[in-house]
């Protein structure tokens, strides 16, 4: 019998992340959800009704907690397929860049980006043993830096000083990883889900959680001749998908 390919998502109590999970059950994946709260990520699997999900306590800006995490899921598999950093916060508005105290960014920063990296280091050792690993990092259409440099641009007005930033340094990361794995099996992309309706933004978002979802879905599931160390978002690039750094 195949065995089922295994996945964790970060922050997947809920909104982007929690539908990304039911996808991922519909196509047969094991998913571990991921939740800081693991009393928000049980309730969270039990809307999903399904023998293949179990909450994973894990708050990507806490060290003890991403190692607490490797913990508990290295005594129930040793091999993960797919990890999906989804887990991210906007940090406090406005952002103004010459004013936004440097520990709200550095509180941005250290789920979005340092957190990031070092749920991706944590777990690491189990995604080399999967035949097909593959990374999402959950990036924002605000992390274009060449975008930002564009006036007609329809975010171009939108440049704060901690939430974008975070997202591109995301995006570096994405590239300088993808890279260094570029003649492995591996496939690390930064996906935009694009700007939905949920928490994130008190539902101001255009587009809907399922479609957001999705999106991060077609690069966890990529086969060996897929993409890696690209930027997709089809909110800044329509036609083709792959946005602009
Ligand atoms: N919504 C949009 O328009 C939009 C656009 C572009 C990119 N994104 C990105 O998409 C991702 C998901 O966004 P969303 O709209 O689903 O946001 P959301 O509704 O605010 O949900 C965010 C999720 O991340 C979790 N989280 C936050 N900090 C965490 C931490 N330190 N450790 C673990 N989990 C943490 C939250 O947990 P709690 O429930 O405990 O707070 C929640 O489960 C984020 O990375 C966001 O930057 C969103």
């Amino acid at each position: 019998m195949k065995t089922m390919k295994k996945v964790l998502i970060t922050g997947a109590n809920k909104s982007i992340g929690f539908e990304t999970a039911r996808q991922l059950l519909d196509l047969g994946y094991y998913v571990y959800l991921g939740s800081r709260d693991l009393e928000k990520g049980e309730e969270a699997v039990a809307r999903l009704n399904s023998d293949n999900v179990e909450a994973i306590k894990i708050d990507v800006s806490d060290e003890a907690s991403i190692k607490a995490a490797r913990k508990t899921v290295g005594e129930k598999t040793d091999v993960l397929d797919v990890l999906i950093n989804n887990a991210g916060v906007r940090g406090i508005v406005p952002q103004t860049p010459s004013s936004v105290s440097v520990n709200e960014i550095r509180k941005v920063f250290d789920t979005n980006f340092f957190g990031l990296i070092e749920v991706t280091q944590t777990f690491f050792d189990l995604l080399e043993k999967s035949e097909a690993p593959r990374i999402v990092n959950v990036t924002s259409g605000l992390a274009s830096l060449t975008l930002h440099s564009d006036p007609s641009w329809k975010y171009y007005q939108v440049k704060g000083g901690a939430y974008g930033p975070s997202k591109s340094a995301l995006n570096a990361y994405t590239i300088a990883l993808a890279y260094e794995l570029r003649d492995t099996p591996f496939k690390v992309n930064a996906v935009d889900p694009g700007f939905t309706a949920t928490d994130f933004n008190e539902h101001r978002g255009t587009g809907t959680v399922p479609d957001a979802a999705a999106r991060i879905v077609k690069y966890a599931v990529v086969d060996e001749n897929g993409p890696t160390g690209q930027y997709f978002s089809d909110d800044n690039s329509p036609e083709t998908g792959v946005s602009p750094w």
